[in-house]
């Protein structure tokens, strides 16, 4: 694959809680395009630096574009490993496929991925807790303000090395349950990773933000009544001894932790089911004290435990605000794999030769 070589390397930040989470970027990155009469092509490692696009982009206009978000962790004896890349670059095509852009190989990808890894290994911070966020994505390059599908596109993968999520780190969150704004609807572009859900997610979560929340605890669009996601994560209760998470209806973001959560829990025994959970059924548990846990889950959250929801402007503690057991396990079992502490029976550290 070519690489474009950099004249100066950057600084690299340093480790620990100071890393928070997208603000620092690694000096190269993958880009590969799309043309009709090409298909995918011009794969190589460019230097990651500011790049001139004509105003009348298409992606600019009318956002026709896609995202994903996987974690390069450093392993115990120095390797490194990406957790689950091949779910990733599958749900991408997805998106894809939703969004009009042409689907990919995935393992042009992944091939990509891996050469970029290895050129900024040095950028996968050590520290647990931390680790190389990878941001694949795809906008539509042609130069046209036809609102139709752009005939040319960007593919790029960037590298950004993070602690958590939330400035709180694994502080319990709290969630305001939005019961105006809707961020998808059946039929609508949820289940895609496309950029414009996480714009139109932006004025709920900014009035959320100013009453003192960390994130909006969505519903459905029809009826206002059935608990969806956050976002930024999926959603967990524990219910009565269950473990129940939204059923993924279509308006839901399938997200790769979650499903890692599921096959843990049945793996383990758990009573689990995914389904429709309304939020009258959330207060009522959270009443009576049958509710006691819940839980966020997703690439850049990990496992976050919730402490505290906000419904018609009533205030519900969950769990005395403190993580719960479940919420626990998981939280170590998924980064127990994670960073080579666990074994891996099921295959989801995908080495990369660096
Ligand atoms: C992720 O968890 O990787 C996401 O893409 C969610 C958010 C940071 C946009």
């Amino acid at each position: 694959m070519e690489i474009v070589q950099r004249k100066t390397l950057k600084e690299k930040p340093k480790e620990g809680a100071a890393l928070g989470f997208g603000r620092y970027f690694t000096d190269y990155m993958f880009t590969m395009k799309y043309t009709a009469a090409e298909g995918w092509h011009g794969a190589k490692i460019v230097p990651n630096e500011p790049q001139s696009f004509d105003l009348g982009t298409s992606i600019f206009h009318y956002a026709q574009g896609i995202f994903e978000g996987m974690k390069a962790f450093r392993q115990p004896d120095g390797s490194v490993c990406v957790f689950r890349p091949e779910e990733n670059w599958a749900r991408m095509n997805r998106s894809a496929e939703r969004m009009c852009i042409p689907t990919f190989p995935a393992e042009l990808a992944q091939e990509g991925l891996e050469e970029l890894l290895r050129i900024e290994k040095d950028w996968i911070p050590k520290e647990r807790g931390t680790a190389l966020y990878i941001r694949p994505t795809i906008v539509a390059t042609q130069v046209m303000l036809g609102v139709h599908a752009s005939a040319e596109y960007l593919f790029f993968i960037i590298l950004s090395p993070v602690g958590s999520y939330y400035a709180h780190g694994l502080e319990p969150t709290k969630l305001l349950v939005e019961d105006f704004f809707v961020r998808s609807a059946i039929g609508g572009t949820g289940e895609a990773k496309c950029i414009g859900n996480y714009a139109a997610s932006m004025k709920a979560g900014e009035l959320a933000e100013r009453k003192g929340f960390d994130q909006v605890l969505w519903l459905d669009a029809a009826e206002k009544k059935y608990v969806e996601e956050v976002g930024s994560m999926n959603i967990f209760f524990v219910l009565g001894g269950e473990v129940v998470t939204p059923a993924l209806v279509g308006s839901i973001l399938p997200g790769i932790t979650r499903k890692s959560c599921l096959t843990i829990l049945r793996e383990k025994g758990y009573r689990m089911s995914e389904r429709r959970i309304s939020v009258g059924e959330v207060i009522s548990a959270i009443e009576d004290g049958t509710l006691s846990e819940a839980f966020g889950t997703g690439t850049a959250a990990v496992i976050s435990p919730v402490g505290l929801i906000r419904y018609r402007e009533k205030d519900y503690q969950i769990g005395g605000g403190k993580m719960g057991e479940i919420t626990q396990m998981l939280y170590d079992e998924i980064t127990g794999i994670q960073y080579g502490e666990l074994p891996d029976p099921r295959g989801w550290r995908k080495t990369v030769r660096v």
